[in-house]
This record gives C-alpha cells, structure tokens and sequence, in this order.
C-alpha cells in the first residue's frame, strides 16, 4: 500500500515529503478553505513539492456535468500530475466518462458504498476514494467496505486503484494495508503517529546514556 497525505497544508506536505514516505496529495474544499488561499495558488505550491497524483477537487458548488468537465479541464491544466476530483453522483460519472476519454485522470470521491465505487470505476474514473471514518462515525464499520471494494475489482479485474480516504488513525492504516486498499490517505497528524513507539524512545534514552557514560559527549 502506498500513501498520499491529505492536507492542503503546505509545510505539513514538505514534511511528508521531506520523510520519503508519500507519493501523492489530496486534498478537499473543505481542506483548501482551511488555508484561506486561492485554489490554484495552494495547488501550484503543492505541485512543485510533491512529484505525483495531486488530487484537486471541482468546486463545491459546482453540481451539474457540463460545469464539472469545464473546471476539471482547467484544474488539469494547472500541471500534468494534477487528478481531477469528482463527487459520486450521476452528473459526476458523465463527467468522469468525458473526461477519462481526454486522458484526464480522475479520483471519485465522497464514496460510501461497493455499488458507487463499481459505477464509478466502470465510468473511467483512475480512483475510488471510500471514506472509512466517516462511516465509522455513523457507527458503520468503514473497514467493511474497503475490504468489500478491493474484492469486487480483484474479481472483477478492475485496474481502477483505491484511495482508503477518511482515515483517522493508525490502526485504521493498518487494517487499510491488510484489506488490500492501494493508497491510503492520511493527514500529517497520523503519519507522524505512526513513527512513535515508546520503546524505540525508550531505547535511544539508554543508548544515549550508555555511550555517554562510557565516552562522554
Ligand atoms: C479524501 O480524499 C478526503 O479528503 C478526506 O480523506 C476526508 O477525511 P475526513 O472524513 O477526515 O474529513
């Protein structure tokens, strides 16, 4: 399983980066807002730091297929790493059909069940982005379906990758890893969690006061 990280935070995304464990960015309106920033001005900055998939997304208000292609047209043209993010709805899958039949890739989102991820995958879409902690928040089990989802497309042999989305902590990475998902995206804050163990801290305390008690600084 690969990772992207989700965030349109700059020095968070320099951070992944500069770790080598991130091959990718998405980011979300509702994560652009955050910065308070011009879209295309976080997202230039973001593709001059991360060389991969950058998943920008259509704008929020923009519902029907006509306007979806329009601005997935124009968010690809910002940079040839750029994915076009689309909402999972019929006026999305058309735009995903038109757009996919340009070359442009596209990354489905805000999926919360195996029959969006089929339809959307069947239209054309580069990924599928089920959002797992969201589900868990209405106390169904997210990991259900990421396990369902990466079933159906090794049966079916669908190349369409999927982008465990939504995940809130590490074990949700774990259990990501083991169900098969391709990519998980996961905000800084996790990625950072998932380098601590208080034993590897532990360690390097004795070792540390090992080597100085013996040959000082
Ligand atoms: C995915 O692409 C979304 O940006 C993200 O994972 C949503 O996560 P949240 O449910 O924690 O907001």
């Amino acid at each position: 399983m690969k990772f992207f990280v989700d965030t349109a935070k700059v020095e968070d995304i320099k951070k992944a980066n500069d770790m080598g464990i991130i091959c990718g960015v998405t980011t979300n309106p509702s994560l652009i807002a955050k910065e308070g920033r011009d879209f295309v001005e976080v997202i230039k900055e973001i593709t001059s730091i991360v060389d991969g998939p950058i998943s920008g997304e259509v704008k929020a208000t923009t519902i029907d297929a006509d306007g979806m292609i329009k601005e997935g047209r124009e968010i690809a043209a910002i940079h040839p790493n750029m994915v076009v993010k689309i909402p999972m709805t019929v006026e999305g899958l058309k735009a995903v059909k038109v757009l996919n039949a340009e070359g442009i890739k596209t990354n489905v989102t805000l999926v919360f069940s195996a029959n969006q991820a089929l339809l959307a995958a069947r239209a054309g879409a580069t990924y599928v982005s089920p959002f797992l902690g969201r589900l868990d928040d209405i106390s169904q089990p997210g990991m259900d379906l990421i396990r369902t989802i990466v079933d159906i497309f090794s049966i079916s042999g669908i190349e369409t990758e999927i982008i465990a989305a939504s995940v809130r902590n590490p074990i949700h990475v774990i259990d990501c890893a083991l169900a098969g998902a391709d990519i998980a995206t996961v905000p800084y804050s996790v990625l950072e969690q998932m380098t601590k163990h208080p034993l590897t801290d532990q360690g390097i305390e004795k070792f540390q006061a090992d080597y100085r008690a013996v040959f000082g600084e």
